[in-house]
């Protein structure tokens, strides 16, 4: 008999997560239409280079603004922004007072720890086991075994976009790793 009362039970589990799995997707669908316009209006303007664009974002997710960017950095400054996945990628302001038309990924090529820049030694120095990259970003000290990544970085309409880096690594000469 509990057998039976315990199968009659199924059913109306059955039927009431089934109800539920409804009204989560009903909510789900809803709140995924209602996020799409806001989505839409942060995917930017393609920049016409291949793999497409990404507005850089500072730490608060907002767009960087070039001029507003540039009026509070000096020459030499490597700035961390929010990249491709969230990735930490640095900003670098040229002797000229520009931005470096590559960004370096802050990701250590080693086991991901997030490396800081070192202005006393001009390098990236990684503080979990101690790899070093230099002011591009190249590997020039263990265990690391690949330079940091490059994204292209440009001012489109006064917003700092990324691109893909899909050409030679100008580092090494080679094809990008991590394409
Ligand atoms: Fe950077 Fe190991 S994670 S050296």
């Amino acid at each position: 008999m509990a057998q039976v009362s315990g199968s009659a039970d199924v059913p109306d589990m059955g039927r009431r997560q089934f109800m539920n799995l409804l009204t989560f997707g009903a909510i789900t669908g809803t709140a995924l239409g209602g996020l799409y316009p806001v989505v839409r209006y942060f995917i930017p303007p393609s920049s016409g280079r291949a793999g497409g664009g990404l507005n850089a974002k500072d730490a608060l997710g907002n767009d960087i603004v070039v001029s507003e960017f540039l009026a509070n950095h000096n020459a030499g400054d490597r700035t961390l922004t929010q990249g491709f996945k969230g990735d930490p990628t640095y900003v670098v302001v040229t002797e000229d007072q520009a931005i470096a038309s590559y960004g370096i990924n802050a990701v250590c090529t080693h086991l991901g720890c997030v490396v800081p820049w070192n202005a006393g030694q001009n390098k990236y120095i990684c503080p979990c086991h101690g790899s070093q990259y230099d002011a591009t970003g190249k590997v020039v000290r263990g265990p690391a075994p690949l330079s940091l990544a490059l994204v292209h970085a440009e001012s489109v309409d006064d917003k700092l976009v990324f691109t893909t880096w899909t050409e030679k690594d100008f580092r090494t000469d080679k094809d990008p790793w991590w394409t």
